[in-house]
Formats: C-alpha cells, structure tokens, sequence
C-alpha cells in the first residue's frame, strides 16, 4: 500500500489534516476532520464498550470487574516525582551545533575506514537509509575512493568515546566537531500554573493517563468497595515533546491513550498478565486487523521501562515501516507504582482481603486483623492478607491504532474496468454506517428517502446523498468507507422496498423499508 495515497485520501476526504496548517503546521500535531472524528470516536466507543462494560470472562470464567475514571491532564507534580517521569523520562540527545539538529543518541551511526589510525573522520548517520548513503559518499570523498567502499567499518556512535567526537561530521553538517556530547532531555512538556511563573509553579502535561489511575486507586477502592482483582480505565489525552514525530500521527507529541490499570493479587499476577494479553489481540483482531500484520512481542529485559518486570508489544505491520510497530503495550508493572506513590504521598495503598481472612477465621483466636498483628506473624503470614496489589497494563494509543485501521482499510479495486478506491472499515467502526439515495430527485422518490434518513439518523451516523448519478455517489461513500448504501428507485413507489448495497460484496437485496433499520443494526453487530 501506498503511505501517500492513504495520506492524500485522509486529507481529501476529512479524516486527517496537519494541525493549524493555514501558518504551516505544527510538527508532531493533528487534527481530525469529520470523517477522522466519526472513526476515532467509534474506536473509543468499542474500546470502552469492550474492556470497561463488557470485558469478556477471567481466565476461570469469572465475570471481570472494571470502571472508569477521567482525571484531569495537569496533576500535582509530585506524582511524575513519584511514577520517576521527572528523573527518568528523558532520552540520551544529541546536538549539532552546525546544523541546529538535535538526534537522539540511541539512533545515531557512524562510518569509518576500517584501517582508520585515529586521524580519519567518521560520518554520522541516522537510521535513514538515505541518511546512510549520504554518510559513506562523504566517506567515499574524503578517503579519495569511489563508492562501493570495501575495508569500512560501522559502528553505534554511543560506542565511539566522547573525546573522539572532534573526528565526526554529524548527519546534517559538513564540519567535523559539531556534535555535542550526549544530554538527557526530558519529554514531558512543561507549564506553569498560576499567576507567577517561577519554579514552584511548574506542572506538567501528563505524559501517560496511567498515573491519574494510581493516585486514585485509594478512592475508587473506598467508594466502590470494588474486591480484587478489578480494573480502572481511562481514555484521554498524552503530551510527550517527541524528539522525533514521524510516520504521520504514528509519533505524535498529542495523542489520545485508552489505558486500563488491572489490579490483583500477586500471586495471580502471571495469569492476568496472559489474560490481558490475549485479550487484546483478540480485540484487534475482531475489529478487523488481519493477524499476519499483527504480532505480539515479548519485550527483552533491556527494552522494559524501569517499572516493568515483564512487556509485551503487540505490534502492527504499518506501510511505513519493515518492522511491526507497537499499537499497544502489556506491562506486568508489579507493586512499582502504588508502592512509588504510597511512599511519596504517605498514604496507604495497601489492600486488605477480607475474604481469605474471612476463610480462615478457624485457625486463629481472635478476629482482630489489629489483634493478631501483635502476634508478630511471619511477613510471609501477613501477606496472605494484607498486601500492595499488581498491576497488569494494557496500554493503547486510539491514534495509533486509528492510523492502523486506516492502512488496514485502504483498498483499491476493478469494477467494470474502474478502478475504484475503497476503505473496508469493519462496521462498527466505520464513520458513516449507512447512505441514503433517491435514485432521482423526483417522482416522490426525495420524499421516501428523506423521511428514511430521518429515522435512521436517530439511530446511526447516516448520510443523504442525492447529487450526481448513483453510481458515483456509491464510490463516494466506498471512499469514505460507508458500508452499506440504501437506494429508494421507481420499484419503492411500488412495494415499499429499497436496495441496500454492500460496500464489499457489492451485492444489492430488496429490503422493505420497515425492516431497513433493524437489518442494519444486524450487521453493524455481526
Ligand atoms: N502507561 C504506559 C505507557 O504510556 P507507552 O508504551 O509509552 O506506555 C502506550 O505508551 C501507548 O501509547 C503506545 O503503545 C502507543 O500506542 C501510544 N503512544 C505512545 N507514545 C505515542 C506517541 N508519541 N504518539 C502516538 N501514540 C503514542
């Protein structure tokens, strides 16, 4: 599939458009249009509806306890104190004092002569295959030789020490000695709250929804008397100053998080770990993402975040890349951050089971948790009832995964020797589900249609077309992924039937108009 066209298709047909693009954009910015909003909405809905209403059944078949929550973006800072965002949530850059560029560290190759005595330089290269190419040309050129070079040699700029920098000409730069030395940069954006902007005003935009979930763990548990194990979701905006935004929305400095926060028992902790993880693929999969794009991969100890002891990717096979690319992420994060908030705030987040205590009432003299505990049991005895849950995060970004719908969508075909272009949204998820036609606009046929498009509207996200010949109306809605097209013809002023269309299939049945709503309420839930 062609990334351009796909990009040119969203632009042309309102789904996606470069944020404040009328003063040139903004990078790493994005605005949906009315096709986008309709989509991205409907991803969320599935989601919430999904995971939070409707999670399917625990690993024994249990009904899964799940609510939600919508915390605000800016929080106190002390919790990205906690969670170790300030402290940690920065990459290694590198600048370019010539060419302003700023690179991250990890991405960052050189070039050399492999007989180089230290005089030599290294060219610098990103993981740009033409970034690449312009690097051994260069080498090419300053070693007197033509391309392809044999005898070079290459190697992770993190590998080269610091004080041989002077020998390297960065990506971006002619000059050798124009890379500075490595800097962290955190990727939290900065704000300050209040009227005085000094230090103690600092707050952030928050850079996952996660942790809005921890702070609050306490109170869902006090006015719920929710019991382990039991979930907390939250769909919301993230803030994150990528470095490096690219591969349309796919690395956004914006972009929308649907995260669920799986509370349970450590001992159970590996069982839900899987749960979840199957859980989701099966998710996508259902929603129409083909399994041989999708691939769930376990994370190696050196990829994880600080906070997990155990990840997996699942990962989407986009048109950009020659890798899959992670949609979503399954953390095993154990007790780290109730542990990290309970510490910093002073507040218990501890979780007393009442039932195991309940069980095992016969084997104690008294019932007194308060009591008992003056018995100094072992910690070991002490943690069959009280102790900080783990947690299970799977972690999606509704952008990421609206960009892999759209890829997975695109389609172009032959009907009657025309090439059409149409998107197969799966459809539930599609913007508009239904489009309404007079086949002309006369003979009472407008009439029939508008007061169908009416009805439906009540019901679904419908659209009334009555402008050019059918035929063409039917590749706009394909365009835009409608999946089903109802016409009112001569024969509905007869019977009181319409055609409904199949966006795929291409197949039309007479449908009476009494029954057109509740066949399609059918096959948006099939
Ligand atoms: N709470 C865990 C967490 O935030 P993450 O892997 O950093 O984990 C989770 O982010 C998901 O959020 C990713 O799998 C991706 O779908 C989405 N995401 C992260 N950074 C993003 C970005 N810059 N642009 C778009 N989506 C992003």
């Amino acid at each position: 599939m062609d990334m351009d066209k796909l990009v040119s298709l969203c632009k042309r047909r309102g789904f996606i458009f470069q944020s404040s693009e009328i003063y040139g954009g903004i990078n790493g910015f994005w605005d949906y249009g009315p096709l986008g909003v309709e989509l991205k909405k409907n991803i969320k809905e599935a989601w919430w509806q999904d995971m939070v209403r409707n999670p399917p059944p625990g690993p024994d078949g249990q009904e899964i306890s799940m609510v939600g929550v919508d915390c605000a973006i800016i929080m106190n800072p002390k919790t990205w104190e906690a969670s170790g965002h300030v402290g940690g949530f920065a990459d290694p850059m590198v600048d370019c004092k010539e060419s302003k560029m700023r690179y991250r560290f990890d991405q960052l190759f050189v070039i050399k002569s492999q007989t180089d005595s230290g005089a030599n330089l290294m060219f610098a290269f990103t993981p740009d295959p033409a970034s690449e190419e312009k690097a051994i040309k260069a080498l090419a050129k300053h070693l007197k030789a033509k391309p392809p070079l044999s005898g070079v040699h290459k190697k992770a700029l993190k590998d080269i020490p610091v004080s041989e920098f002077q020998r390297v000409v960065g990506p971006d730069a002619q000059e050798a000695g124009t890379l500075t030395e490595p800097r962290q940069f955190n990727l939290m954006f900065k704000t300050y709250v209040g009227a005085v902007e000094d230090p103690s005003a600092v707050a952030y935009l928050r850079p996952e929804t996660a942790q809005g979930i921890f702070v609050n763990y306490r109170n869902v548990l006090d006015s719920t008397r929710l019991k382990l194990p039991f979930g907390i979701a939250q769909v919301g905006k993230a803030f994150r100053n990528e470095i490096n935004p690219r591969n349309y929305t796919f690395r956004s400095r914006e972009f929308e998080q649907m995260e669920i926060e799986f509370f349970c028992h450590p001992a159970e902790s590996m069982k839900w770990y899987q749960y979840w993880r199957d859980v989701r693929i099966q998710w996508y999969t259902r929603l129409g993402i083909k399994s041989d794009r999708l691939r769930p991969r376990e994370q190696t100890p050196e990829e994880r975040a600080h906070y997990s002891v155990g990840t997996v990717d699942i990962e989407y096979l986009f048109p950009f890349a020659d890798e899959p690319q992670e949609l979503e992420g399954v953390a095993h994060r154990s007790d780290y951050d109730l542990n990290a908030h309970m510490k910093m705030s002073g507040k218990d987040m501890s979780y007393f089971d009442e039932d195991a205590w309940e069980r095992d009432k016969a084997s104690r003299d008294t019932n007194s948790f308060k009591e008992w505990l003056k018995k100094k049991p072992s910690a070991e005895a002490i943690g069959k009832y009280q102790f900080v849950p783990h947690v299970i995060e799977p972690s999606a970004g509704a952008d990421r995964f609206t960009l892999a719908v759209l890829c997975e969508a695109y389609a172009e075909d032959t009907i009657e020797g025309e090439t059409r272009t149409v998107m197969r949204f799966h459809p539930r998820l599609a913007p508009i589900k239904a489009a309404v036609l007079p086949l002309v606009n006369k003979e009472g046929m407008p009439e029939i249609a508008e007061k169908l498009y009416r009805d439906l509207k009540k019901h679904f996200n419908v659209f009334y077309d009555d402008k050019g010949a059918v035929g063409r109306r039917y590749r706009r809605q394909d365009e835009a992924g409608t999946p089903f097209c109802i016409t009112i013809d001569g024969q509905t002023l007869q019977d009181q039937t319409v055609t409904l269309r199949d966006r795929d299939t291409l197949k039309q049945e007479r449908v009476p108009l009494a029954e057109v709503e509740q066949q399609i309420r059918a096959k948006l839930t099939a």
